[in-house]
């Protein structure tokens, strides 16, 4: 099967939707509203990347990648999230295509980037907790960062607002 990471088409916006909502589904911790979060960002512009997994045609997993505010002022920065893959596609390499494939985009591109997720899955892309860079609402051994200049800021970090609305108690919902 051929695998093609690529940006997303104006006509793919109902297959994204469905994969996040799949994906998602059954996840303990979420709050189901990731979709929402990508229509959000996607109607404010603030979608910086926007890519689906597409294999025969079908859109079988997405990530987003969006700036994100520090509170240091600090410029640069940005956030990955939702990554999502369709139950039936997972654990075949498909999440970790999507991850190099922005990863590549942030690193000639950006400073850094900053996620809410498993350390266990996320460590392998060079993620980790770090200390001062903080994600207020989340447990910190959760909002992992990856800097691409050594270097990581002191700072809170707030994500666009798209990712604060629908959710139980108005806490942001970095997918
Ligand atoms: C997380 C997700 C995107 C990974 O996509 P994927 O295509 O299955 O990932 P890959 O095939 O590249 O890697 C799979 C491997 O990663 C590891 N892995 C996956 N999820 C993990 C987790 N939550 N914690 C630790 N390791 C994990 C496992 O080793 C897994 O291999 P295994 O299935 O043989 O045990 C996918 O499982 C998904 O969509 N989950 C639901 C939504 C979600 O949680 N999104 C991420 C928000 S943080």
């Amino acid at each position: 099967m051929i695998l093609t990471i690529r940006p997303e088409h104006p006509e793919d916006v109902s297959a994204i939707r469905e994969v996040i909502k799949m994906a998602f589904k059954t996840m303990p911790h979420s709050q189901h509203n990731e979709h929402l979060i990508v229509e959000a960002l996607r109607k404010d512009d603030a979608l910086t990347l926007s890519r689906v997994a597409e294999e025969q045609g079908k859109i079988i997993g997405y990530v987003a990648v969006s700036p994100v505010t520090l509170s240091n002022a600090e410029a640069g920065w940005y956030g990955i999230g939702p990554l999502a893959v369709s139950p039936h596609a997972q654990s075949k390499g498909v999440g970790s295509k999507l991850m190099q494939s922005v990863l590549n985009w942030l690193k000639e591109n950006t400073k850094g980037c900053v996620l809410l997720g498993e350390p266990g899955y996320y460590s392998q892309f060079g993620f980790k907790a770090v200390e001062g860079l903080t994600f207020p609402g989340a447990p910190p051994e959760y909002f992992l960062s990856r800097s691409f200049t050594r270097y990581y800021p002191r700072a809170r970090v707030t994500y666009h607002p798209g990712f604060y609305q629908n959710t139980a108690h108005g806490d942001a919902n970095p997918a």
